[in-house]
């Protein structure tokens, strides 16, 4: 993968099972959405391919996007109605649906207190960024997808109700396979596969256990246990 000269991804190489639910984490720029994008082929490696179902992507596309969903960075909410903004994903859902969307990502009572699904985001209401992040997420919910891609997806979302959220994305996605890209431990705990992407390349897929001590994941954890320390002193 090269962007302006650069090469981003190289010589990647990793497979998903259907059911997995599988955390890639590194650092920041180092082409994880990219990989995302390629995944849903919105971006086409110069070369090497992704296969699914021991199908090429291109000869898959359409049902590729019919069994699966990515909610990526870029997700925008747009200035349309809560209900609009949600049927996009599941153009036949009822309003049972979106109630059970929106209650998934703990967002029901908040657009209640707005006046309802027929309420317009940036006219009859100003979402946060957190309640724009679960609002998107209420999309993927939605959707129902077999594949459920999603990339930083709490964004801007507290830690009570990240953990609410969390557990019930988790529990949403007992039967799917999951792929989550994050910076937070959080997130990345929900799945229980961790690939590490570094220097463009995956350099370790596994289960805690096999992320040793040196591991990116490792490095990640205690990192995170030191910066908590500091409130305790
Ligand atoms: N369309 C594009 N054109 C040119 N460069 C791009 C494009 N998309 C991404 N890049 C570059 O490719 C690199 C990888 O970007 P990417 O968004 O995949 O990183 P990331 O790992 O998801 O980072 P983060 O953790 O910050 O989200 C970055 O240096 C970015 O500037
Ligand atoms: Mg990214």
């Amino acid at each position: 993968m090269v962007f302006d000269d650069r090469g981003i991804l190289d010589g990647v190489s990793f497979r998903i099972n259907a059911g997995d639910k599988v955390a890639l984490l590194g650092p920041s720029g180092e082409g994880k959405s990219t990989l995302l994008r390629v995944l849903m082929g919105l971006v086409k490696p110069l070369s090497g391919n992704v296969v699914i179902n021991g199908m090429p992507l291109e000869k898959v596309l359409d049902e590729w996007r019919d069994i699966s969903f990515m909610l990526s960075q870029r997700s925008h909410l747009f200035r349309r109605s809560i209900r609009e903004n949600l049927i996009m994903a599941k153009e036949d859902a009822t309003d049972e649906d979106i109630e059970h969307a929106l209650k998934v990502v703990d967002m029901w009572e908040r657009v209640l207190q707005w006046g309802g699904i027929d309420k317009v985001a940036y006219e009859d209401f100003q979402p946060s960024g957190g309640e724009k992040s679960r609002l998107l997420l209420a999309r993927g919910v939605l959707r129902n997808p077999q594949v459920l891609i999603l990339d930083e997806p709490l964004e801007g979302v507290d830690k009570e109700s990240e953990k609410e959220v969390i557990d019930r994305i988790k529990e949403f996605a007992k039967d799917k396979t999951l792929l989550v890209v994050s910076h937070r431990l959080s997130i990345l705990a929900m799945a229980d596969i961790f690939a590490t992407l570094e220097n463009g390349k995956i350099t370790k897929v596994g289960n805690l256990e096999e992320h040793e001590k040196d591991s990116l994941l490792r490095k990640y954890i205690s990192a995170e246990k030191q910066m908590t320390e500091k409130f305790w002193r």
